[in-house]
């Protein structure tokens, strides 16, 4: 969602601006700006559609000269993606700047208001309010300008600022949505977030909810929203630069497949300590985890296929009820928590913002929530009361897989700790899926190495209008994923059902070639699932199956087979997805998609 880039100091402001707002690619927008103070007056530069046209349009920075600016690309929220409604805005006589990400959702009542005083707007959006607030509070001193307008708005904000008659500093402001401040030897940077600085800095401060930051090019100085000076500590990012790099790779989406058996790897050996799962995040005592009697589980998207896939592994190891809720969902249907439940919020970014609601909702009713989370000091990540971190690295293809991974692990631990701690194991199990743990990463790496077979297969689905998934428990929760990647990439309309329930209706649409993808790795039904698979070809359907080695029976009802290594039934989600992946990935490539920055979306949804 939108990116913010900012920077004062002693370079050209604008080519750093481009190259930060590049790395924020990623996110996800549809039109980008930059205000740049070339000494005398602050310019505007704005483009719709990719960051290449601004690039073009600007000559790589070079026609906009000057120290200090902000940047934007915006992801539409109100009004279309046009000139008028990017960002950045001006006030009336283009003396203040303003980017923002967030939505202010008083923007109507704030905008009559100006209105009525005489001031006139040129664009749709809530973000324009700003400018104009701004320049009616603004009597010569910008932090007090900035500090009366936030006493007035609602809602969530990232910003940038700069005033033109202040060309020694530009601000930051941050209230629910992420923003950061970095600063070297030449400069003090602004940013959605941190790779978009990490070429030029590893020392970045969080900026917390209600936090102003004023940027000097040699200093900055944090403020409350009283204008009270706070003192802050900045931390070092230790991540390898190159993480947010293709590395050769054709899009970041193959080079993040690839980097899943590392991220397994990665997320489990931490957390093994000989014979024993520790997981010290955790903060709980035995006894602790003895007293959970129920699990909710709250997150969206793919973080949310995990959480479907932790219901039944919870519940099948560690028989502790678990309900799965979307975040959006949970946080305005006034769910029942009653005492011994533990709220897990799960989130690649850590800041999702209606998994970030959820989060606060269920603080505040007194319940201890554990994260599990990618982005270190993200949100999700300071808030919640511990956090098992996934050891991902940057993850920057919206599609997400290689975090999708570590959370599975991730929980996977979280079901077999538990299930030791409540002997709902016997000794014999728990070594014998710590093994199986152990090989999940040379099992993934043996698929993603398999990768020309799914290739071929991918490319005769090109064309396809709509693709069914369908599995049977674990495998409907892998199905949900599988329908996720293809859709969300490729743009084929594709539904993931339960295959019992297909019956009840779906199975109408099924016709002469449409294809159905029915994952099949839990032996105790494998029958079952064959029966459906049998019932949507005997009506054209093709089917695709994927199976676990062994299972040949299933080639009667099947038209193409993938075969996933032997594991526990219990992570068989973890193999089954890579070639649901590589065949979302293949089908996206063939039909010329823009895969890691699929249309529409975003890969930090900071917005409800
Ligand atoms: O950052 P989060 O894990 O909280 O994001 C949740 C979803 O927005 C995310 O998983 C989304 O569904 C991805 N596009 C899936 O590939």
């Amino acid at each position: 969602m939108c990116g913010i880039v900012g920077y004062i100091g002693k370079k050209q402001a604008a080519p750093i601006i481009l190259d930060g707002l590049a790395r924020l690619e990623y996110r996800g927008y549809d039109s980008a700006g930059m205000a740049i103070f070339d000494g005398e007056r602050i310019n505007i530069k704005k483009s719709v559609g990719r960051l290449k046209i601004l690039e073009n349009l600007t000559h790589d920075g070079k026609m906009m000269p000057g120290l200090l600016g902000i940047g934007h690309t915006r992801w539409a929220t109100h009004g279309a993606p046009n000139n008028e409604n990017s960002h950045p805005h001006f006030n009336e006589d283009e003396t203040i700047a303003v980017v923002h990400n967030g939505i202010i959702e008083n923007y109507l009542a704030l905008r009559k208001k100006m209105t009525d005083k005489g001031y006139h707007f040129r664009s749709e959006t809530d973000t324009e309010v700003l400018a104009h607030l701004l320049d009616y509070y603004y009597k010569g001193n910008p932090l007090e300008a900035i500090t009366k307008v936030l006493h007035r708005v609602s809602g969530s904000y990232a910003l940038g600022i700069m005033f033109a008659d202040h060309p020694d500093e530009i601000f930051a402001v941050r209230k629910d949505s992420p923003l950061i401040v970095g600063q070297n030897e030449d400069g003090c940077f602004i940013a959605s977030d941190v790779p978009a600085i990490l070429k030029y800095t590893r020392t970045v401060t969080y900026v917390e909810n209600q936090e102003i930051v004023r940027l000097r090019e040699d200093h900055m100085h944090f403020y409350t929203v009283d204008e009270e000076e706070i003192a802050k500590t900045p931390v070092t990012i230790d991540w390898d630069a190159n993480a947010a790099e293709k590395g050769g790779y054709e899009h970041f989406m193959l080079k993040e497949m690839y980097e899943q058996p590392k991220t397994v790897s990665d997320t489990i050996s931490p957390r093994l300590k000989g014979n024993e799962i520790v997981i010290e995040e955790l903060n709980m005592s035995d006894d602790e985890i003895r007293a959970i009697k129920k699990i909710h589980i709250v997150a969206c998207g793919s973080a949310y296929h995990t959480g479907v896939t932790a219901k039944y592994v919870m519940e099948g190891l560690a028989r502790i009820p678990v309900e799965v809720d979307v975040a959006s969902e949970f946080r305005y249907r006034n769910p029942i928590l009653e005492e011994g439940a533990l709220v897990i919020v799960i989130s690649q970014s850590g800041e999702t913002a209606d998994s970030l609601a959820a989060l606060r909702e269920s603080k505040a009713r007194g319940f201890k929530v554990l994260g599990i989370v990618n982005v270190v000091g993200s949100s999700i990540a300071r808030e919640a009361d511990n956090v098992m971190y996934t050891w991902a690295g940057p993850e920057i293809a919206v599609a997400t897989t290689k975090a999708y991974s570590a959370q599975l692990v991730a929980l996977y631990l979280l079901a077999i700790k538990f299930a030791q701690v409540k002997e709902t194991i016997d000794e014999i199990e728990f070594d014998g899926m710590l093994e199986d743990l152990k090989r999940l990463p040379d099992q993934i790496e043996l698929l993603l190495n398999n990768k020309q077979r799914i290739q071929r297969f991918a490319n005769r689905y090109i064309g396809a209008k709509d693709v069914f998934f369908i599995g049977r428990g674990i495998d409907y929760a892998i199905s949900l994923e599988g329908s996720l990647k293809l859709k969300e990439i490729s743009y084929i309309h594709s539904e993931a059902y339960a295959a019992g329930e297909l019956k009840h209706g779906t199975i109408s649409l099924i016709e002469e070639g449409t294809l159905v993808a029915a994952v099949s790795t839990q032996p105790a039904l494998y029958q079952k699932t064959i029966s459906n698979m049998v019932e949507v070809k005997a009506r054209g359907a093709f089917v695709l199956a994927v199976t676990c080695e062994g299972n040949k029976e299933i080639e009667k009802a099947a038209d193409y087979v993938i075969y996933i290594p032997e594991t526990n039934a219990y992570f068989a989600n973890s193999l089954a997805i890579i070639p649901l992946q590589l065949f979302g990935y293949y089908v996206a490539v063939g039909k010329g998609c823009d895969v890691d920055k699929p249309r529409n979306l975003a890969k930090s949804v900071t917005v409800e």
